[in-house]
């Protein structure tokens, strides 16, 4: 067989959410061997690649994906037809030529990002390896640790919580599966504590509950009470927050609980909260451009609890370059399509481990049943995944691709 890109294919499909998104299928030697769907954010950060959206109000709300779709089965085909279909980096490299802008505002980020992993995927078809291997090669995979986010808030929720996320971090464990088990029953201990608080409704957009609560702080509180409802310590499981701050950050101040308060207030808030909680690991504590407030807190507790840029760094080699210089953080959410490639998401992760800081692999909350992450977390060795609730199949996919995985990969090391 050979290992010739014959063609793409690419179609609109339903996100999560119920918004299109692109699905592209990738040929080699006239035989489809590769397919990837792509996620999409609500909380996205400024600096994000652009996701193509036809903007005709008249369908789909203007999120149409036509152009998108459009981008991938002329130019881009034409562009990549007759190319290795394992040089990925080849593969990106020329639609990046193609682009020709910093944002892929010219083909879309959801295109791109569509073709990157179709061809991956069909990458490790044509050497016959399981994707993570194909993406690890030697150094062998390595399980995550796992960040089930049970109780939503902010732009993925209708209730007054502005915290976006708050997970358990199952750590203190053997095996991925034990991990993920732990976390699951702890899904289902909060449901039980928030029915006895008569606070039990719909669900947000990850599958966590999104109770209305008096205070953010009281999410903690119901965190500590899910663990140990399900028969834990918080010893071996611990709490990670995304903050999503950048969603309520007006005019200078953050707005939480009702009031506008600085960054340095709400530095010493968390520092308060690592004090008398099992918090772990903060992300998007602070807004993409408040680098100042970022640094503040790495000084502050930074050697203590793990700081994630998310919004700040989108994925991106010169927005990490920047975190690196001033110490603004110590961690990166890995989010492929806040970049639009495969190769690109790699050089970030290697910079971040180069600097010793962690890698979070992490979906969006508008996902599909597209598993690629999964995969990606394994085999770049990340150690950890953030894939939301165990609840609701665009979720659940990736951690039974993760289940998959185990029954290969026993490797499984907790970053805390
Ligand atoms: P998003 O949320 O996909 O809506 O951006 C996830 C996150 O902020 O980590
Ligand atoms: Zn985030």
């Amino acid at each position: 067989m050979s290992d010739i890109i014959s063609g793409l294919d690419a179609r609109m499909v339903l996100d999560s959410r119920g918004n299109p998104t692109v699905e592209v299928d990738c040929y080699v030697d006239g035989g489809l061997l590769g397919r990837a769907m792509v996620p999409s954010g609500a909380s996205t950060g400024a600096y994000e690649a652009i996701e193509l959206r036809d903007g005709d109000a008249s369908r789909w709300l203007g999120k149409g994906v036509d152009d998108a779709v459009n981008n991938v089965v002329e130019s881009i085909q034409e562009a990549l037809v007759g190319m290795p279909v394992d040089d990925q980096k080849a593969i990106d490299e020329i639609m990046i030529e193609l682009d020709g802008t910093p944002n892929k505002a010219n083909l879309g980020a959801n295109a791109m990002l569509g073709v990157s992993m179709a061809c991956l995927h069909a990458g490790a078809a044509l050497h016959e390896l399981p994707l993570w291997r194909y993406v690890g090669g030697v150094a062998g995979g390595l399980m995550p640790v796992p960040m089930l986010n049970i109780l939503n808030g902010g732009a993925h929720a209708a209730s007054n919580v502005d915290i976006q996320e708050f997970m358990v971090m199952p750590h203190g464990f053997d095996t991925f599966p034990e991990a993920l088990r732990a976390g699951v029953e702890c899904y289902h201990a909060l449901k039980k504590e928030l029915k006895a608080d008569g606070l039990l409704g719909g669900v947000g957009d990850e599958g966590g509950f999104a109770p209305n609560l008096p205070a953010n702080e009281a999410g903690l509180g119901y965190m500590v009470r899910a663990i140990e409802g399900a028969g834990y310590s918080t010893e071996e499981i611990g709490i990670a927050l995304d903050v999503a701050s950048t969603e309520f950050y007006k005019d200078d101040a953050y707005h939480m609980d009702g009031k506008a308060i600085s960054g340095e207030e709400l530095s010493d808030i968390y520092a308060g909260w690592v004090d008398e909680y099992p918090l772990l690991s903060i992300e998007d504590g602070f807004a993409e451009d408040d680098w100042r407030s970022w640094s503040h807190c790495m000084r502050d507790i930074g050697d203590r609890v793990q700081l994630v840029g998310d919004d700040l760094f989108v994925t991106q080699t010169e927005r990490l370059s920047m975190g690196i210089e001033s110490k603004a953080a110590n961690a990166i959410l890995v989010k492929v399509n806040q970049v639009g490639t495969v190769t690109e998401t790699l050089e970030t992760m290697d910079l971040a481990s180069a600097h010793g800081m962690n890698s979070v692999v992490s979906h969006r909350s508008g996902e599909t049943e597209d598993t690629t992450i999964a995969d990606l977390a394994v085999g770049t060795r990340a150690g950890q995944i953030k894939t939301g609730a165990p609840a609701r199949s665009d979720r659940v996919a990736k951690y039974n691709q993760l289940l998959r995985i185990s029954n290969e990969v026993s490797e499984y090391r907790s970053p805390f």
